[in-house]
């Protein structure tokens, strides 16, 4: 496993749209392994395959609870219901944070990491989580959609 290089805000490649993954190959498992490995190293909740330079439909999300990371590929939105207003950031735009609406609860189709299609229903962060990670594979960032003023700069921790 390795930590790959984060694209970070201004690179181009984050308003790509990603490809759907036709094959899990043994490639495919690494690049997942990598990305959940850089999740945890930047204390992220959820990374698209896109945010190491992949344009593959691939997404990682770690709420840190007994689920362990979840491993999407190929997800599509079902169902959305209702919107919750959630403080947000970004492993692409560190150390920035703004107000965002997001769905109350999504249902989401994946694939797993062993090639079954299966199905969640979010609400909460989880449902915050997978929208936003979503919205990567279509080239869309959480920075265009914020509550306009609601941006905050943190100063990283040293
Ligand atoms: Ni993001």
């Amino acid at each position: 496993m390795a930590i790959r290089n984060l694209r970070l805000e201004g690179d181009e490649i984050l308003s790509k749209k990603s490809r759907e993954v036709e094959v899990i190959d043994e490639k495919i498992q690494t690049l997942i392994d990598d990305m959940i490995e850089t999740m945890h190293k930047y204390n992220g909740v959820g990374l698209a395959a896109v945010q190491v330079g992949i344009l593959k439909r691939i997404v990682v999300i770690d709420l840190y609870d007994d689920k362990g990371p979840i491993v999407l590929i190929n997800p599509v939105i079902i169902k959305e219901k209702g919107e919750q207003e959630v403080e947000e950031g970004c492993l692409s735009f560190p150390n920035q944070f703004a107000k965002i609406i997001r769905p109350a609860e999504v249902v989401a189709e994946y694939t797993d990491r062993d090639g079954k299609r299966m199905r969640v229903k979010a609400k909460e962060l989880l449902a915050q989580a997978i929208s936003h990670e979503l919205d990567h594979l279509e080239g869309k960032l959480f920075i265009d959609k914020i509550i306009p003023g609601t941006l905050e700069y943190v100063e990283p921790e040293k």
